[in-house]
């Protein structure tokens, strides 16, 4: 049976307090989860969530770090930083990255590289805008980013890696891309995977979906062949609405 990796991505919300209530009630929640679980807070609120997580099933995740390990780099944040506060996995690539901080392949490729370098597991964050699905791109698009991605990352290090298909479209938009559809990106990543490092390597790579996930649709996209996991914004805030995501096989 496949293990699913659910993660919450908390963006740029909530205070210290608020966030340790959250992580808190999550630690209760999800005490008998089988799944995955990985929560992100913001930076401010890391330390204080790394302590109510400590022992529980909860992976403690970053939204994004910067691409140096330490040096003149004005308002960025170390691996060795967010290692030093106990995370071990961190989001990379994330389309509002891309988007509202022009942040480029190559950039991310650094990300990439340096995380597993350092021993944290990025989830690298692919997906089309509306404008590139409509056009037909999608799948240079998608392509072109899972490569450039990965560039330089060698077989043995994949396993460390989760691909993140988040659909800019439906992000934060209440548009759920049909788990017919999703699933379709989602084989499309695998092949070019497949392509890369061979069909076992491909095979065994976490892909989550992410964009609108909720407690109502998250069976149906986790039912598909394609999809290992979800990477959950919005819903992601409260427990009551990330716990049942979280446990949508029980
Ligand atoms: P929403 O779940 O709010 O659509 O956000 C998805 C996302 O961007 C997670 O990284």
């Amino acid at each position: 049976m496949r293990n699913y990796y659910i993660a919450g991505n908390w963006k740029m919300h909530k205070t210290v307090a608020e966030s340790v209530a959250l992580a808190k009630a999550l630690v209760a929640e999800l005490g008998s989860c089988g799944e995955r679980v990985m929560i992100a807070p913001a930076f401010t609120a890391l330390s204080a969530v790394a302590d109510v997580v400590k022992g529980s099933r909860i992976v403690l995740g970053a939204q994004n770090m910067g691409p140096d390990l330490q040096g003149a780099h004005t308002g960025e944040i170390s691996p060795l930083m967010l290692k030093d506060l106990g995370v071990t996995a961190v989001i990379l690539g994330h389309s509002e990255r891309r988007h509202s901080y022009l942040e480029t392949d190559a950039l991310i490729n650094k990300k990439v590289l340096l995380a597993l370098a350092q021993g944290l597991e990025p989830i690298l964050c692919v997906g089309e805008t509306l404008e590139e699905r409509e056009s037909g791109r999608l799948e240079a698009v998608v392509g072109a980013q899972v490569r450039e991605g990965l560039k330089g990352v060698d077989a043995a290090a994949l396993g460390k890696v989760t691909i993140a298909y988040e659909p800019v479209w439906a992000i934060g938009t209440g548009k759920t891309a049909t788990p017919e559809d999703a699933d379709a990106v989602h084989a499309y990543i695998r092949k070019v995977l497949a392509g890369l490092y061979g069909e076992a390597a491909a095979k065994a790579m976490c892909i989550q979906y992410g964009g609108s996930v909720k407690a109502e649709n998250a069976a149906e996209l986790m039912a598909k062949p394609n999809i290992d996991g979800a990477l959950v914004g919005g819903a992601s805030l409260k427990a009551e609405s990330f716990g049942p995501i979280a446990k949508f096989r029980s």
